[in-house]
């Protein structure tokens, strides 16, 4: 006994949108479903299943009609598997990281062989949010969804157009078969920082994570990219720039150290060499530990390393062997590490905001939910009380976009 569904006003019920008892036109509302599910479950269902649809039905007095579809709430909108649902369930708290990802075997996993040329995958990104765009931003009016029993119109068809986008790869007719969610488009984040992925997150990013070691090389990147974002004719404040970085801090430096070096005594060799190979293309394991990376073995793996040294504090000059390597990227990976106590941290995060010009950081933990909740007990006090961290926003706290972009009111360092 599977209790059938759709996310959708009317599923297999055009029109009862209007009666007093339906309630499946609140699909946009995580509590329709939450309270679906617990009536069903409590019921003793096996089961909550949702029909899904990836068109719209244009048959009835086609070719192409939509209207009475539209008007009756017959099975559109629905919401979709991704963004445009999250951000209605969330209540506008989606984000998306946009990154055209760097590995073989995701490329074998989408019928390819092998990566579609790294400049290549940023054009058919660049296309991809050609699309999502006008489908988030220019398929419905906000005023659509009329809701109106009397005109029997759910959706007012005058209100909503197709997007007849053809492109290079993509060709997509719509319309869109969500209703406009708070944010529509989610507050969109890019992480490459190659010459085309700085030139994509300048005209498409509104916040960028970005990778480095040490605050004034970031820094060059930092102004790179603010200078790139003033080209696309925006302000370059605009782009919040998030440094990756591990935190493990504690009420004094040495507890601090002590909990690194306990976390670090359970870490894995083995699968930090082999999150090494992935990033670098670098397989260390036809190596013995007595290899200096940095002077021998193979020419490209030398200048990996010769290049990543360089960026980590006191990273020149000793032997990088495969266990230093291991050991560096076991806890925080490719990130920067703060451990200490919460003024050494709090210290060491201004000092990147100071010199690097980051707005905020993406902080990682070596143990969840522990890494965290340290954070926010000794951490987050020591900011709030240097008035860098506004600790005082509200619950809850508006759409992603309002919590990074407006002034004063999100938890931003700045
Ligand atoms: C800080 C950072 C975070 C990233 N996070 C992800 C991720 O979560 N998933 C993923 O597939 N790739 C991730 N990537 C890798 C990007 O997919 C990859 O760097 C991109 O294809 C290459 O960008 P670039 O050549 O412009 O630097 C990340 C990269 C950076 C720098």
């Amino acid at each position: 006994m599977n209790a059938f569904a759709m996310s959708t006003p009317g599923h297999v019920n055009p029109g009862l949108w209007r009666h007093p008892d339906n309630r499946s036109q609140d699909h946009t509302d995580i509590e329709y479903w939450t309270s679906l599910a617990k009536t069903s479950e409590a019921g003793k269902f096996h089961g909550l299943f949702l029909a899904d649809m990836l068109g719209i039905y244009d048959f009835y007095k086609g070719p192409d009609n939509i209207i009475q579809v539209l008007a009756g709430g017959a099975q559109f909108p629905h919401t979709d598997p991704l963004f445009s649902t999250l951000d209605h369930l969330s209540k506008g708290r989606v984000g998306w990281n946009i990154v055209t990802s760097y590995l073989e075997s995701a490329a074998r996993n989408f019928g390819l062989d092998t990566q579609i040329p790294h400049n290549e995958r940023y054009e058919i990104a660049s296309e991809y949010l050609d699309v999502v765009y006008k489908l988030w931003e220019e398929s419905w009016r906000d005023d659509a969804i009329v809701n109106d029993p009397i005109r029997r119109q759910f959706t007012d068809p005058e209100r909503v157009r197709r997007i007849d986008h053809h492109g290079k790869k993509f060709s997509v007719a719509g319309p869109f078969s969500v209703q406009p969610s708070p944010q529509r488009t989610p507050f969109i984040f890019q992480a490459g920082t190659s010459t085309a992925g700085k030139k994509f997150a300048a005209k498409h990013a509104e916040a960028m994570f970005i990778p480095g070691m040490e605050p004034h090389i970031v820094r060059k990147s930092v102004d790179d990219i603010r200078a790139l974002v003033s080209e696309e004719g925006r302000d370059p404040q605009n782009i919040k720039l998030l440094l990756g970085m591990l935190v493990i801090v504690d009420e004094t430096d040495e507890l601090a150290q002590a909990k690194y070096e306990e976390y670090l005594s359970n870490s894995d060799q083995e699968g930090s060499l082999a999150l090494f190979g992935g990033w670098t293309g670098a397989d260390l394991d036809k190596y013995t530990d007595d290899e200096d990376f940095a002077f021998s073995g193979p020419g490209a793996i030398q200048s990996i390393i010769d290049s990543w040294s360089a960026t980590i504090p006191g990273g020149k000059g000793i032997k990088w062997t495969k266990t230093r390597i291991a050991k560096e990227l076991a806890l925080g990976g490719p990130h920067p590490k703060a451990i200490g106590s919460p003024e050494t941290v709090a210290d060491l995060l201004e000092h990147w905001v100071e010199v690097g010009d980051v707005d905020g950081f993406n902080l990682s933990y070596a143990v969840s939910p522990g890494g965290f909740e340290d954070m926010i007990k000794w951490l987050f006090p020591e900011l709030k009380k240097r008035q860098v961290f506004g600790a005082d926003y509200a619950i809850p706290q508006g759409t992603t976009r309002e919590q990074y972009l407006t002034d004063g009111k999100g938890s931003r360092l700045r």
